[in-house]
């Protein structure tokens, strides 16, 4: 039994190092450095190239080493046996919150405009909103779209939440389903989209959701970028419908140096960045379901291969 590691954009070594301290008979390899692919059990992925895991015909878990699993059910053609675990983290939950709440205050007093003006040595004092006249839309009631609502509520925001299926929290309206949908965008001043990626919610960030926000609504997007459909945001920025975009995900990462985001006014770019698995907090939960598989208990964090998440 070992371990592959195979990622894109992500530097391998700092975590076969952190797994190997704590799992030190075991062979832990980066991929394409592999002596035995047989061998291989356990992948620990990160965007893995398209169909790289059929190499390994024994298998039997795939990681992924941050919350999203869509870069490797959409790329690799796994058997229904193959299990697929996530990364399920306070801190992950944690960091997201800070830069939504960074966001959030930033659009509500128009820092982004005032740094504009700065530039042209413009004084130019704008009328700006609260906390307590503010209502926030969460697309995504995961472990990171709860935790988020939760303390947007405890801070005196009017949160409404939508997910695939029935939840309910205290202080926060939550509604699932089509019809849920409507509601949250409606009287919405800022919606933040945290779902997965799925078949269902590819897109769901398009004209016709959008325009439902309340006039100056704000987006921000922390989900994937084929969740956005960058005309109709560019579109609804044009005609002032929406105030701005905070967007932290793209289609293409990095994003194309001719991409019109880039040099607009009222879009602000991160380069995914919102909330990054932290390696000490998540080796653990890797060393843990390694270990899971090999005493035949069950795995942390399984992703259902069918709703793909
Ligand atoms: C980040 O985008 C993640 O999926 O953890």
């Amino acid at each position: 039994m070992s371990i592959v590691i195979c990622f894109n954009n992500k530097d391998p070594k700092p975590w076969q190092e952190a797994l190997q301290a704590k799992l030190k008979d075991v062979t832990i390899e980066i991929y394409p450095q592999v002596k035995n692919p047989d061998k291989v059990t356990f992948a620990l992925c990160w965007k893995p190239d398209k169909n790289i895991l059929a190499q390994f015909k024994n298998l039997k878990v795939v990681q992924s080493v941050g919350a999203s699993v869509e870069h490797i059910i959409q790329t690799q053609n796994l058997p229904s046996s193959c299990i697929i675990s996530r990364i399920v983290d306070n801190q992950l939950s944690n960091d997201m919150f800070e830069f939504l709440l960074t966001g959030i205050l930033s659009h509500l007093k128009r820092f982004s405009e005032y740094h504009i003006d700065q530039q042209q040595q413009q004084w130019n004092p704008k009328p700006y909103k609260n906390i307590n006249n503010t209502t926030i839309g969460v697309l995504g009631l995961g472990k990171i779209g709860t935790t988020v609502s939760e303390k947007l509520v405890q801070l005196g925001f009017q949160v409404k939440a939508w997910s695939a299926s029935e939840k309910k929290l205290e202080n926060v309206s939550c509604f699932y389903g089509e019809s849920g949908l409507i509601s949250v965008l409606k009287n919405t001043d800022i919606l933040i989209n945290i779902l997965p990626l799925t078949n269902a919610t590819e897109n769901i960030l398009n004209l016709q959701n959008l325009e439902k926000l309340n006039k100056n609504g704000y987006v921000i997007n922390v989900g994937r970028g084929e969740h956005l459909v960058e005309t109709d945001l560019l579109t609804l920025l044009e005609s002032q419908h929406l105030s701005g975009a905070l967007l932290d995900v793209f289609r293409t990462e990095p994003l194309p140096s001719t991409h019109p985001f880039w040099q607009h006014n009222a879009i602000t770019i991160t380069p995914h960045i919102a909330a990054i698995t932290n390696i000490n907090t998540a080796a653990d939960t890797v060393v843990i379901n390694y270990q899971n598989l090999v005493n035949g208990t069950e795995l942390l964090h399984i992703v259902s291969l069918k709703k793909g998440y």
